[in-house]
């Protein structure tokens, strides 16, 4: 009992073991009130490299950036998967993927990932536009005055690209074009996205309140029968249907709740990363105009006459030449991200940390990286708090050189994990960021209130990009044919 009660003993070679006093807990409670605060003062007091006890978990937390690049290429003895075996099935629904019953289902869901990406990549940015711009267009600008107009910053962002990413993934449906009932869904995905970090702790869904039958309610939006009506769904949504169909054992509510997990995915963190992007735009009056300046320019380069009545089709080679734009996206990512790497010990061994280094690890043991402390960290971002948007370019170009203790960094930015569990929608991701603010502030006049401040809700922490604590007003007018001049 006593060795259960104190947990393990620091073997030699092995990292500093810091576990609390709380038997189980550990130090989560310190680690959830404030995740990057907690791991600060831990680097301070025991290097670089320390093990935490965390809700029965030992998390080897490896604070130096200079040695990302020899965990994040570590194959064989750190695994990813096993992770995302147990808890994102929990979380939605559907039973494990590596489960006897499913062989094979795990490679052909990863394999579906390189259609985000490449030539398709292509192919799901003009799809967006075309949903964006007609959201905008029948929400929008129906209004032909220019009289200003109060909305709520992260509502707005978070109801046009749920959306528009809901036509782009799934399709539209047999009559007209909007899907019924966003609205009611768009809530309901928003209140299972707040128990979203209790389901990943595995909390037990009998203390969640109504949160199963919430999901079971989205869960069955995706329901076969239903999604077979539906026109114009994307290619990567089209294969991972055909690869469930292939599976008898596959029960119809488990393939919607497959799909479900892609909308949780798609749209979990791109709506308070846009949020984010558009904020810090509109508190800094003159980086948004420098970014509307570029948007113009590219527009106007390619003849097109910008006017409140005209569509606008931005291609992905123009969204590429938004390097002002991409800069102020990135460094939104930079300030608002909170996600943490993890890999699992899969047997027991030395990791090499650097040239000299190694520490000693236990299998079942979690290794994580926490990027947060890179992206504040003073020494590799001067003045980190702050919103730079042109900190990504140099020289008309991006920017890719950032140190620490003199060397370059390999991985300095990143909002979408790394190596080979990197976020399979990131390119997607920036491009439909980009395609959101490029409708908004060509037709938009902004304005947020001096008074209107938010700040970044913690509580969050670790599992990706942060949501604001309160949402803003902001004011938008309609810009005139005068002011694209
Ligand atoms: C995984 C971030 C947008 C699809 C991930 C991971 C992160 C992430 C951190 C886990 C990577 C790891 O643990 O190493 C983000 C952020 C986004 C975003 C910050 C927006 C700003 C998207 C979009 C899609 C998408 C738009 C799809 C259309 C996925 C999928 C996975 C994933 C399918 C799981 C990959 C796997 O199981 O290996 N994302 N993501 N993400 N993301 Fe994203």
């Amino acid at each position: 009992v006593l060795v259960l009660l104190r947990g393990r003993t620091r073997r030699v070679g092995e990292p500093p073991l810091i576990t609390g006093w709380i038997p189980y807990l550990g130090k989560a409670l310190e680690f959830r009130k404030d995740a990057h605060a907690f791991l600060e003062e831990q680097r301070r007091r025991h290097g670089d490299v320390f093990t935490v006890y965390i809700k029965g978990n030992y998390m080897t937390f490896i604070m130096n950036p200079l040695m990302y690049p020899n965990i994040i290429k570590h194959g064989r003895q750190l695994d990813f998967h096993k992770f995302t075996n147990v808890v994102a099935p929990y979380t939605f629904g559907y039973p494990p993927v590596d489960d006897v019953r499913f062989p094979g289902l795990g490679d052909k869901i990863s394999s579906s990932f390189h259609l985000l990406q490449g030539s398709n990549l292509t192919l799901l940015t003009e799809s967006m536009m075309a949903n964006l711009m007609a959201v905008f267009r029948q929400d929008y600008l129906n209004e032909a005055s220019d009289h200003w107009r109060t909305g709520l910053a992260y509502d707005f962002c978070t109801s046009v690209m749920f959306e528009a990413t809901f036509l782009t993934m799934y399709g539209r449906p047999p009559s007209g074009w909007r899907h019924p009932g966003m609205g009611p869904m768009k809530d309901d995905f928003l209140r299972f996205d707040t128990m979203f970090p209790l389901l990943i702790a595995q909390t037990p869904l009998w203390l969640l309140g109504n949160t199963e039958a919430t999901r079971l309610k989205l869960i069955n939006h995706f329901l076969p029968q239903k999604m077979s009506q539906w026109s114009n769904r994307s290619k990567f949504i089209q294969q991972r249907a055909e690869t469930f169909d292939q599976y008898d054992t596959l029960k119809d509510m488990d393939k919607a709740a497959h799909h479900f997990a892609i909308l949780w995915a798609a749209v979990g963190n791109t709506a308070p990363a846009t949020f984010w992007s558009m904020y810090y735009l509109m508190s800094h009056p003159e980086a948004l105009q420098t970014v509307r300046q570029e948007i113009q320019d590219v527009l106007n380069q390619s003849g097109v006459q910008i006017c409140c009545d005209r569509d606008i089709v931005l291609s992905r080679d123009q969204l590429d030449r938004l390097l002002y734009l991409e800069s102020a996206i990135n460094e939104s990512l930079r300030l608002s991200t909170a996600s943490m790497n993890i890999r699992v010990v899969e047997e027991d061994f030395h990791l090499r940390l650097d040239s000299e280094r190694s520490v000693a690890v236990r299998k079942g043991d979690i290794i994580a990286l926490y990027p947060q402390s890179v992206h504040m960290d003073p020494e590799v971002y001067e003045d980190p708090q702050s919103f730079r948007f042109d900190r990504f370019l140099v020289d008309g170009r991006e920017r890719t050189d950032f140190y620490k203790d003199g060397q370059r960094l390999k991985f300095y930015l990143m909002p979408f994990g790394s190596g080979s569990t990197m976020c399979p929608g990131r390119h997607f991701a920036i491009n439909e960021i980009k395609q959101f603010l490029c409708l908004l502030l060509v037709y938009f006049d902004l304005d947020l209130d001096h008074q209107q401040r938010t700040t970044l809700d913690c509580s969050r922490a670790g599992l990706g990009i942060l949501q604001p604590t309160k949402d803003v007003h902001f004011r938008y007018r309609l810009r005139t044919a005068t002011d694209h001049h």
